[in-house]
Order: C-alpha cells, then sequence, then structure tokens
C-alpha cells in the first residue's frame, strides 16, 4: 500500500468510529507538528540499556527471589492451545515481551488489580491473568485496534484462554480515554504494564499518569525502553533506579516503587 493510500485508508477508518475522533485529531497534530518523537533520543537510549540490561532468569531470580520456570513450561497446555488460536488469526497484529517476567511481577505483588496498555492478540494479558484469576483479582486493558486491518478488533485478546476472561475488563479505546475510564473504576494498581503508544510523548504522558497510580511496593514495567529515551529521561527525572530486562533482543524496563 502506498504512504498516501495508507493515510487515506487510516483516515476513512477513523472517521467511522466516532469513539476514536479524539485519537484522531491527536494523530493528525502530531503528524504535523511532531514527527520525530517516536525516535527521540533512541541511540542513547539504546546504550543506556545495554548497560544496564539483565536477562528475565536474573530478574526473576535475583530481584524477583522466586525460582524461574518459563511461563510456557508453567502453563503448557493453555500456551499450546494460545498459539493454534494465534497460527488461525487472519490478522496480523503486535508481538509479545516477556510472558515470565509479567507472571512473576503480578506473583510478587500478589496483585488483585492490574492495569496494561496495549494488548493485541493478548499474550501479555494471559499471562497477567494467569497470575490474577488464583485471587480473583482483576486486568484492567486499554487498547486502540489498529484501523488499517478489517476485522483486528475481533481478534484483540483473542489467546486469553476462556476460563480466564471473568477476570478481565477491556476498553477498546486510546489510552487519553480509556484510561479516565478505567481509573474510574479503580485508583490504585498492584503492577502497571505499559505496551501501547510508543512514541516518546505518549510514553511521558503515560508513565507520568500510570506511575501516580502504582501502589507502594507495586511494579511498573515498560516494553521496548530503547525505542527512544522517554524511560530513561522517565526514571532520571524522578531519580528513578530501574531495572533492566534484555528479551529477545528488546528492552523492558521496571520500576519497584518505593
Ligand atoms: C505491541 S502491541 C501490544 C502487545 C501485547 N501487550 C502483548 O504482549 O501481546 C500494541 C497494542 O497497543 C495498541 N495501541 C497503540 N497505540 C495505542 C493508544 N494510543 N491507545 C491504546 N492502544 C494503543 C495497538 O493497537 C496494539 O494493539
Amino acid at each position: 500500500m502506498s504512504k498516501i493510500s495508507e493515510i487515506a485508508s487510516t483516515f476513512f477508518a477513523y472517521l467511522k468510529r466516532p469513539d476514536l475522533y479524539p485519537e484522531l485529531r491527536r494523530k493528525i497534530w502530531k503528524n504535523i507538528f511532531n514527527r520525530s518523537s517516536a525516535l527521540r533520543g533512541k541511540e542513547d537510549a539504546e546504550k543506556w540499556c545495554a548497560s544496564l540490561a539483565i536477562s528475565e532468569k536474573d530478574f526473576i531470580e535475583n530481584v524477583l527471589k522466586t525460582s524461574f520456570i518459563p511461563f510456557e513450561k508453567l502453563f503448557p497446555q493453555e500456551f499450546a492451545d494460545a498459539l493454534q488460536v494465534q497460527a488461525k488469526a487472519p490478522v496480523k497484529l503486535g508481538g509479545a515481551g516477556s510472558l515470565s517476567v509479567i507472571y512473576y511481577i503480578n506473583e510478587f505483588t500478589n496483585a488483585q488489580k492490574t492495569v496494561e496498555t496495549g494488548v493485541a492478540y493478548g499474550w501479555s494479558s494471559f499471562a497477567a491473568l494467569a497470575s490474577l484469576v488464583h485471587r480473583n483479582g482483576t486486568l484492567y486493558s486499554s487498547d486502540m485496534p489498529y484501523l488499517l486491518q478489517n476485522q483486528s478488533e475481533d481478534f484483540v485478546g483473542c489467546v486469553i484462554p476462556q476460563k480466564y476472561r471473568n477476570n478481565w475488563d477491556l476498553y477498546r479505546y486510546a489510552d487519553k480515554e480509556s484510561l479516565p475510564k478505567i481509573f474510574g473504576k479503580a485508583n490504585s494498581f498492584d503492577v502497571v504494564h505499559y505496551d501501547s503508544d510508543k512514541s516518546y510523548n505518549g510514553r511521558i504522558w503515560a508513565y507520568n499518569l500510570l506511575f501516580s497510580k502504582v501502589r507502594k511496593g507495586g511494579i511498573f514495567m515498560s516494553d521496548d525502553i530503547g525505542d527512544n529515551a522517554a524511560f530513561k529521561d522517565f526514571c532520571e527525572s524522578k531519580n528513578l533506579q530501574p531495572y533492566i530486562v534484555e528479551f529477545d533482543g528488546k528492552y523492558a524496563g521496571l520500576i519497584i516503587k518505593d
């Protein structure tokens, strides 16, 4: 698809969704005035991540002090079923990060309330819910559908096992609309996992808001922090000491709130 026809299709897809008009306005503004936000400070961020990174096993065993069994080995049947569901999906959605880290941070905090931004097929939701359901906790998720793919909305969260879905509360809007709705339901969280708008400005806005909602002793996590310097700048400006976990050639940042 050429760039022009992609822009036109996106625009018309948004027009059919009045609930996403605020995001359409923001996207137009960003494309005119703030095009460099995606990669701002990427080189520095990658160096910083590489200098601090540890493996998921090190993080789980040495920081969370739990023995590490990979998520797919803890839930082999559910994981195999989820892979089959993904293979049959006719749309290609965003990929998952470290499911083990997501599962174990929910275990570590005895999470009752977790919020995540960015669902796609629902791998991270699956991992959080696998822990939350044992305490009858709730996962609040925000996900704005991919508008360039017909049907993509039908497949948001498709890999989440049916038996977990009573504990899942999904908001299908952009984060700027979803998060206030979620905070109307719950105002403090054991775990926050950020994996949606990856632009520098989008992250800074969401990090400030979401971090303020993490309870003392809870965990804040963001995926893909090497994409730009937002996570690094956020930690430095607030004097926070993050853990950085390398997984599949990418970096996730985690902060245990004092
Ligand atoms: C990388 S995928 C999420 C992957 C998921 N966390 C996992 O581990 O399987 C990013 C998702 O965030 C959604 N998204 C992007 N920008 C968003 C925004 N501003 N508000 C809400 N969702 C957004 C995308 O549509 C996509 O479904």
